[in-house]
């Protein structure tokens, strides 16, 4: 799996959440990393679990920051939005607790629905609220407020 990179057309207009975008990539791309690491020692199972516990521990406070976000600029699918929120934090949770029968082919799988998701989520439901946003600050709706 090549790497995953932040590319501008992913900026949701907001930079500390653009920030956080990135550093989601980065935390993937370790994890990417170390799930491909074939062996089955206590300290390589430690090595992941430990970097799925970031992923899941960043994410959940990036999560809380962009529905802070949509909640403040009145997003009106922002009840769409938390159960996808919801769902990746739950699969990775899912993932986390059957590490031990991990391996590489099957990991290379996990990393594939996990980068998958990411990407979809950016392009799509995130831009939804950049819209959004942008929308509210059209000349004609700051003439009506
Ligand atoms: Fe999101």
């Amino acid at each position: 799996m090549p790497k995953v990179q932040w590319e501008d057309r992913y900026s949701v207009g907001n930079q500390e959440l653009d920030e956080q975008h990135r550093a989601l990539f980065e935390i993937i791309n370790r994890l990417h990393q170390v799930m491909m690491d074939d062996g089955e020692t206590e300290d390589i199972l430690q090595v992941k679990e430990k970097t799925f516990y970031e992923l899941e521990d960043y994410g959940r406070n990036h999560f809380a920051s962009e529905e802070a976000y949509m909640s403040g600029i009145n997003y009106p699918d922002l009840n769409a939005h938390l159960r996808q929120h919801t769902d990746f934090l739950e699969r990775i949770d899912i993932i986390k607790q059957n590490l031990g029968s991990c391996g590489g082919p099957r990991n290379s799988g996990i990393m594939k629905i996990l980068v998958a998701w990411l990407h979809d989520h950016l392009e799509n439901e995130d831009q939804k609220y950049r819209a959004f946003a942008s929308s509210q600050l059209s000349p004609e709706n700051l003439r009506k407020g």
